[in-house]
């Protein structure tokens, strides 16, 4: 799967931009506050209708705009040797998407088009955050893999506040049937939920073998990564669906007194998680600093290699503000990790001429005031030259 072309009116401060790419790594560089990430979150924004740093879209467009604000990202990409062509707008009321030239009913019908991984200085927040993280981990890479995912998730989250509210209000819905059954929503919650349920704890099985190999590389002398799922609906390691949709029926049976009290569901895989490990110890609360940015890299690849596998294509490597502290030894191991022959962009706010041949950067644009310069080519180079000052380091 390829990005070839990407144009951008009107997102946050880009104004106007237009740029074909290659398969490679392209690195967009500049200054703190030019527009760099901006560039990413437009990439991510019409791959997935979402943007990864706000649930806000109006935040998303210009707030100098002299008419209504109108922002527009359209991408020519190609897949499985096809060409298509995505499109998203969004104003202050509205948000749309096209795909090759057909308006798309949901957004979801977005996902899996252009498979996007995305990684981020907040990713620290994977190993060390809480588990809504590690859940919107897992479902982002589940959904853009497998639009079954995708449906069940929705269903399942429209039951949920459906139930949520049922219990705030004691709805008379809630009533039970006096044949000692489930109401009719956590019936719902049963049927979607242990397909999510399942497919998290598969994806996690082979998530974790991935992670575990990546993150030996990175830091060889540490104990190896380890991750384990833990579902919020009680469904074991072994259960099979019919095993499980027992359990999770069960668990919502003996928590209906309190989840009345409480007037919220408190069992489900929306309180699903995982837990990470490295040498035996829980990353998040014994993890250093270090440790806890090196495994969130090393899921975010595992992410990039587990969508290849699954679907045959690579997703695209959105990979912001990279060469943040670590120490020299470790970052030169992670970065050499970049060089996967994944179509990557990444952005910096140090020396293109240090980070681009850690990374294998074929290509570095500048970004300066919300525009694109793309200059001379990075020349590549596979040997490691001297560290200077921290490359890749904020400058603010
Ligand atoms: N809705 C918006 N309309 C116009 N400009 C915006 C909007 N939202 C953010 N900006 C501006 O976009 C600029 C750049 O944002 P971006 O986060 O892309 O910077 P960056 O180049 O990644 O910087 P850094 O190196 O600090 O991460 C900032 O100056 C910010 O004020
Ligand atoms: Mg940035």
């Amino acid at each position: 799967m390829m990005l070839c072309e990407l144009t951008i009116e009107g997102f946050r401060n880009l104004r106007q931009v237009a740029l074909e790419l290659s398969p490679g790594v392209t690195l967009f560089w500049g200054r703190n506050a030019q527009g760099k990430t901006n560039v990413l979150e437009a990439v991510h924004y019409v791959a997935t209708g979402r943007s990864f740093r706000t649930r806000y879209d109006r935040e998303c467009l210009p707030w100098d705009s002299e008419g209504p604000a109108v922002a527009r990202i359209e991408a020519r990409i190609e897949r499985g040797g096809v060409a298509h062509h995505l499109a998203i707008s969004l104003t202050e009321r509205a948000k749309f998407a096209w795909l090759d030239g057909k308006a798309l009913g949901r957004l979801g019908d977005l996902l899996g088009h252009l498979m996007v991984v995305v990684f981020t200085p907040d990713d620290i927040g994977l190993a060390a955050g809480s588990p809504v993280l590690r859940r919107r981990y897992m479902d982002m890479a589940l959904a853009q893999v497998s639009p079954i995912y995708l449906a069940h998730l929705q269903s399942y989250v429209e039951a949920l506040r459906q139930r949520n509210t049922a219990l705030r209000t004691a709805d008379s819905s809630l009533q039970a049937d006096g044949t000692g059954g489930l109401d009719v929503w956590a019936e719902r919650l049963v049927a979607h939920g242990v397909e999510i349920s399942l497919a998290r704890r598969s994806a996690i099985g082979e998530l974790a073998m991935l992670a575990r190999e990546l993150y030996g590389q990175i830091a060889p002398s540490d104990g190896p990564l380890v991750l384990e799922y833990r579902s919020g609906s009680g469904i074991g390691g072994n259960d099979d669906r019919f095993a499980a949709a027992e359990r999770f029926r069960a668990r919502l049976l003996e928590s209906a007194a309190i989840e009345r009290a409480r007037r919220q569901t408190g069992i489900g895989p929306h309180r699903d998680d995982f837990i990470l490990r490295i040498g035996g110890k829980d990353v998040r609360y014994y993890g250093s600093q270090g440790q806890q940015r090196s495994a969130a890299l090393a899921l975010r690849l595992a992410e990039v290699k587990w969508m290849s596998h699954k679907t045959g294509e690579s997703p695209l490597l959105l990979a912001d503000d990279l060469g943040v502290e670590l120490d020299s030894e470790r970052r030169q191991r992670l970065l050499a990790l970049f060089r996967t022959g994944v179509q990557t962009l990444a952005t910096t706010a140090g020396d293109p001429e240090i980070l681009g041949p850690l990374i294998g950067a074929d290509r570095a644009i500048e970004v300066h005031a919300g525009r694109l310069h793309c200059g001379a080519e990075v020349e590549k180079q596979r040997t490691n030259r001297p560290m200077g000052r921290e490359a890749g380091q904020k400058n603010i």
